[in-house]
C-alpha cells in the first residue's frame, strides 16, 4: 500500500456504561470516571480512502452512508477532523472518501456515535502508521482512543478492551482523562456477559448527549453526583473482580437511574424514559425476584432498555424477554448483543 493512495477499512463497536460519564469539561474531558462493557454486534464499519492532494486547497472529503453520498452527518466528522489536526497534522495533506454503515438499524434508537468515532480514530492511526511504521502497538491504540474521544467522548472505551475505564480514579492508577484503559482482571462471573436493547422508542433523541452534558454545569446535584461516580467506580472495580452479581446489580441500576435523575433534575429538565421503560423496569424486578436469576437493566440517555445478564441464564431470559418484554418494544424490535473485545481491522 502506497503512502499516496489506498485504503484501511476497521469495525468499531458500541460501549454501554456501567457507572456513567455525564457531564464533561473542556475539549472532551469527563467530569468523572466511567466504565463499560465493550459490545460485540452493535458496530461500526467505515472505510477510510485517502489520496495525497495536488495543490494545498481546502480540507475537503466525501462522505457516504451504506454506500450513498449523505450530507447530513458531515459536519460531525467535518468537526471531528479540525478537533484532531493538531494531533495529525499529516491529515491536511489528503482527500477522503468515507464509506460507513452500521451493523443495527439506522435510526433504532441506539446512538452510533461511540462506534462510529472509534472506527474512525482506528482509521486515521492506520494511516498515522502508514506514514510512520515505527509507532508502537501501545501508542497506536492509546493514541486511537485520545482521537475517538474528540469526536465522541464515551467513543475512547469502543477501541479495545472488554471492559475499559476513562477518567481518572484514584484506585486504578493508568486511567486517564485523555483516553480509555482496559480494564483486565474481570472474574469469570462477568465472561461473555449478555446484553440485550430493547429498542423501546427509536425516535429520534430528545436531548442530544452535548446538551445532557452541559446541562451539569450549574446543576444543583452535580458535584455530589461526580463524587458518586468515583465512589461507585471504586465498588464496581471490586464488584468485577470478585464476581458479586448481587452488588453488581444495586450499582448499575442505581447508575442508570442516577443518570435520568439528573436529566430530570436539571434546567430545562427532560423525562427519557417512556412509560413503556418503566413497564420493562418493574417486570424485570420481578422476574429477578421469582427467579433469582442475576438479570438486571441499564439506560442511556433515551427510552431503550439495555437488558444485562450472564452467559448461562441465556435462555431463561431470552424466553423472558419473548415472552413478557417484546410487547413493550417498538415493531417488537430487539438486539441481542454481548460483550466483545473492541475495534477489529478488515
Ligand atoms: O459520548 P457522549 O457524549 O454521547 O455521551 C454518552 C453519555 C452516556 O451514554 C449517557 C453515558 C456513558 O457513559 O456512555
Amino acid at each position: 500500500i502506497s503512502t499516496t493512495e489506498g485504503s484501511f477499512e476497521w469495525s468499531a463497536p458500541s460501549n454501554i456504561a456501567l457507572v456513567k460519564y455525564w457531564g464533561k469539561i473542556g475539549s472532551q474531558l469527563p467530569a468523572n470516571p466511567s466504565i463499560s462493557f465493550t459490545l460485540n454486534n452493535c458496530k461500526t464499519i467505515t472505510k477510510l480512502a485517502f489520496s495525497k492532494k495536488q495543490n494545498d486547497g481546502d480540507f475537503s472529503f466525501d462522505l457516504l452512508f451504506e454506500g450513498k453520498p449523505k450530507e447530513d452527518f458531515k459536519p460531525k466528522i467535518q468537526k471531528f477532523f479540525e478537533r484532531i489536526f493538531e494531533f495529525c497534522p499529516y491529515l491536511k495533506d489528503f482527500h477522503f472518501t468515507i464509506d460507513t454503515q452500521n451493523t443495527f438499524p439506522h435510526s433504532s434508537g441506539i446512538a452510533s456515535s461511540a462506534s462510529g468515532m472509534a472506527a474512525m480514530a482506528m482509521n486515521v492511526m492506520s494511516l498515522e502508521r502508514l506514514l510512520n511504521p515505527e509507532i508502537k502497538e501501545e501508542y497506536f491504540y492509546q493514541k486511537a482512543s485520545l482521537l475517538a474521544r474528540l469526536g465522541s467522548g464515551s467513543a475512547c472505551r469502543s477501541v479495545k478492551g472488554e471492559v475499559v475505564v476513562w477518567g481518572e480514579h484514584k484506585e486504578i492508577t493508568e486511567s486517564s482523562n485523555l483516553f480509555g484503559v482496559e480494564f483486565s482482571s474481570i472474574h469469570d462471573n462477568f465472561k461473555n456477559y449478555q446484553d440485550t436493547i430493547l429498542l423501546v422508542d427509536k425516535g429520534e433523541k430528545q436531548v442530544s448527549s452535548t446538551v445532557g452534558h452541559d446541562l451539569m454545569h450549574n446543576h444543583p446535584f452535580a458535584e455530589r453526583r461526580f463524587e458518586q461516580a468515583h465512589e461507585n467506580l471504586s465498588k464496581m472495580k471490586f464488584i468485577l473482580e470478585t464476581g458479586n452479581t448481587e452488588e453488581f446489580i444495586k450499582i448499575v441500576e442505581s447508575e442508570a437511574l442516577t443518570l435520568h435523575a439528573m436529566m430530570m433534575t436539571s434546567m430545562p429538565y427532560f423525562i427519557l424514559m417512556k412509560p413503556n421503560t418503566l413497564e420493562i423496569i418493574n417486570k424485570i424486578w420481578k422476574f429477578r425476584n421469582e427467579t433469582q436469576i442475576p438479570v438486571c437493566f441499564t439506560l442511556d440517555a433515551g427510552a431503550n432498555v439495555h437488558v444485562l445478564y450472564p452467559k448461562d441464564t441465556k435462555e431463561k431470559v431470552l424466553q423472558f424477554i419473548k415472552d413478557e418484554l417484546v410487547g413493550y418494544c417498538q415493531n417488537g424490535q430487539y438486539i441481542c448483543d454481548e460483550i466483545g473485545h473492541g475495534a477489529m481491522s478488515i
